[in-house]
């Protein structure tokens, strides 16, 4: 058998979903990123190796996450009983469970390199369909496999994804706490109904913020990163949540916002600010002063998505 027709590398980019208001539908690539290398093997074999982020924490067989999207894409194209195991090794520059979709980089890394190796049978969209089913939600996924920054829609089994790049050159100042958070966790604390004020409160800034960003309108920015659906009920599983929000403002960030389902805290400035430094040390110190050592990451938004690397 010839291993290297069986091999694809593939890059994805970390993600940020949410951006404040877009609970469950917006989110962005960032320039930090993870690359799977996965071999398709004819043997029943599973074989995980990690290095990087995380890395111990990883499950190294068939719960590995990157394999369950590999065999997810063997089902669909009916070549499960071609190919039965994979040799997956990964890089991983993404915080684990920090709401920076980790989990994305497995699925959409998993997806797009058995597609590869099999001929690309599916398109972009049908990996979208696929990785969503995995994920749950398609606010991570869509942007690890389009870059850029989305907008997503579920419509019965269905979901529709518009990516597009921001005519706002955005910096991400995210700060990353020492302790994991789980997105089945922090979907808990939310409350099943909201108020008719609440979705007009997050409505009219998702929509500000898509416009503003689809039309460069950067002073229509501040009020757009803001959230009643989900923030004020997750604040008391990040410690200072709302401290650092207004450190980073007041350093002179455009907006803040938890990192999809955290523990992560984004904030957003430009890069003519040139004040990412400034907004980074007063989220980390802020952080610091309710009990959380943090570390911070500098990103730009990512502008391809995932990208097959070697074949
Ligand atoms: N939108 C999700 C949440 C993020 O906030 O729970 C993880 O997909």
């Amino acid at each position: 058998m010839d291993i290297k027709k069986n091999r694809a590398v593939v890059r994805v980019p970390g993600t940020s979903a949410n951006c404040g208001p877009g609970f469950d539908c917006l989110g962005l690539a960032a320039t930090i990123y993870n690359q799977l290398d996965v071999t398709l093997l004819r043997s029943a074999k599973v074989l995980v190796e990690s290095s990087g982020e995380g890395s111990e924490n990883i499950p190294r067989g068939k719960k590995n996450l990157a394999w369950q999207a590999v065999r997810r894409l063997l089902l669909e194209v009916g070549r499960e009983n071609e190919f039965k195991g994979a040799f997956i090794r990964t890089k991983n520059q993404v915080p684990l469970a920090r709401g920076l979709g980790s989990s994305s980089t497995a699925i959409v890394g998993g997806l797009v390199a058995a597609n590869e190796i099999l001929g690309a049978p599916l398109n972009r969209q049908q990996l979208l369909k696929l990785a969503t089913e995995l994920e749950g939600h398609p606010d991570n996924v869509a942007p690890a496999l389009f870059g850029g920054f989305t907008v997503s829609v579920m419509d019965g089994g269905d979901v529709q994804t518009f990516s597009f790049l921001p005519r706002i050159k955005l910096k991400l100042i995210v700060a990353v706490p020492d302790f994991e958070l789980s997105t089945r966790l922090a979907r808990k604390v939310l409350p099943k109904n909201i108020s008719r004020r609440d979705a007009i409160f997050n409505i009219s800034r998702a929509s500000m913020l898509v416009a503003a960003l689809v039309e460069g309108r950067e002073d229509l920015l501040p009020p757009a990163f803001d959230d009643a659906l989900h923030q004020p009920y997750r604040k008391k599983l990040v410690p200072g949540m709302t401290e650092v929000f207004e450190a980073a403002k007041n350093a002179g960030a455009l907006g803040a916002a938890i990192s999809g389902a955290g523990s992560c805290l984004i904030a957003f400035t430009t890069t003519k600010t040139k004040l990412e430094e400034k907004i980074s040390s007063a989220m980390v110190e802020t952080f610091k002063l309710h009990g959380v050592n943090a570390k911070s990451l500098i990103l730009n938004v990512d502008k391809r998505g995932a990208k097959v690397m070697k074949r």
